[in-house]
């Protein structure tokens, strides 16, 4: 892909569905050259075509399975052989697995863990060096509501999405003074195929008016810009006070209850067949 001058190059992962999808929709309308990371790679050309008629300057697809360990140092490698500097990074691939922690799959466990927290964090660290180099670049991170709330049946997607708000503010300080901002987007439970994909589709959090993945990407779009550290869609903010101020173990059992099925019986039948915990 050749760079043209003053056009500005923004990497997605995660960009071809939800709300990697929305944000990568408003790169393209404003014309940034995108590289755009994730698994599928016919789905990916399939939403690059729509990127390009968008207004995108240019669609570099790399597919990458970045939950598998050394995908995300590869996609960096790719980016560098082709001689492409990244001005915005957008860490937005993520994943969750509802269940039990006692009973579910270790294995998918560790990748969400690769996926969420470690190349994340590879990728951040790789073109945040090139950034400060040239003294300016922009990073968006998809934390969560879920990094304020251990949550019970999807603790270790919960514990993830801390780490990526931790490390996300910590990171923030350090760039203070530097031509480079980070900034945490931090979306409600959201309309997306998030919840599908965790197996948890049937729960409150998924069915209770989640919120819509454009409204959540034009709050992230903005505050990326602007540079500023926290993205918070509305009516989120009181759900975070909610949190600062209760105990772990409050805001633990009032997540519990978001993560139980939605009304799973109706004149005492389970009309959905869903699995019920507590009858
Ligand atoms: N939806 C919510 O309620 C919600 C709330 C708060 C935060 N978030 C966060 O927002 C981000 C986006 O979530 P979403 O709701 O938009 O999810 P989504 O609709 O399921 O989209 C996920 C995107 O990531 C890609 N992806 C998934 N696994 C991947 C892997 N192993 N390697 C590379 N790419 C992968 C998917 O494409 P492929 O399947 O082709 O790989 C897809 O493009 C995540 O970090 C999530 O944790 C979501």
């Amino acid at each position: 892909m050749k760079q043209k001058n003053r056009t500005k190059t923004v990497l997605i992962t995660g960009a071809s569905c939800g709300i990697g999808l929305e944000l990568s929709r408003l790169f393209a309308k404003d014309h940034y050259n995108m590289v755009i990371v994730a698994r599928n790679h016919g789905h990916l050309e399939q939403v690059a075509t729509g990127f390009r008629h968008l207004g995108a300057a240019s669609v570099l697809c790399i597919p990458a399975d970045l939950s598998v360990s050394g995908n995300a140092l590869a996609v960096y490698n790719e980016t560098r052989t082709r001689g492409i500097h990244i001005d915005i990074l957008v860490n937005d691939a993520g994943a969750g697995e509802h269940g039990l922690f006692a009973e579910t799959d270790l294995q998918r466990e560790l990748g969400i863990i690769q996926l969420n927290i470690a190349s994340l964090v590879v990728l951040t660290k790789l073109y945040l060096r090139e950034m400060l180099a040239r003294n300016e670049g922009k990073i968006l991170n998809l934390a969560s509501i879920a990094s304020y709330q251990p949550t019970p049946r999807l603790a270790v997607y919960a514990a993830t999405k801390a780490f990526v708000l931790s490390f996300s503010d910590a990171l923030s300080y350090e760039l203070e003074n530097t031509g480079v901002t980070i900034t945490a987007l931090i979306p409600p439970a959201t309309n997306t195929s998030f919840f599908e994909s965790a197996g948890a589709e049937h729960t409150r959090a998924a069915t209770e008016n989640p919120e819509d993945p454009s409204v959540v990407a034009d709050v992230g779009y903005e505050a990326l810009m602007a540079g500023r550290y926290h993205a918070t869609p509305p009516g989120i903010r009181r759900q975070i006070f909610m949190s600062s101020i209760m105990s772990n173990h409050a805001v633990a059992s009032r997540a519990a209850k978001l993560m139980e099925p939605a009304e799973p019986f109706k004149d005492g039948v389970n009309t959905r067949n869903i699995p019920v915990q507590k009858p």
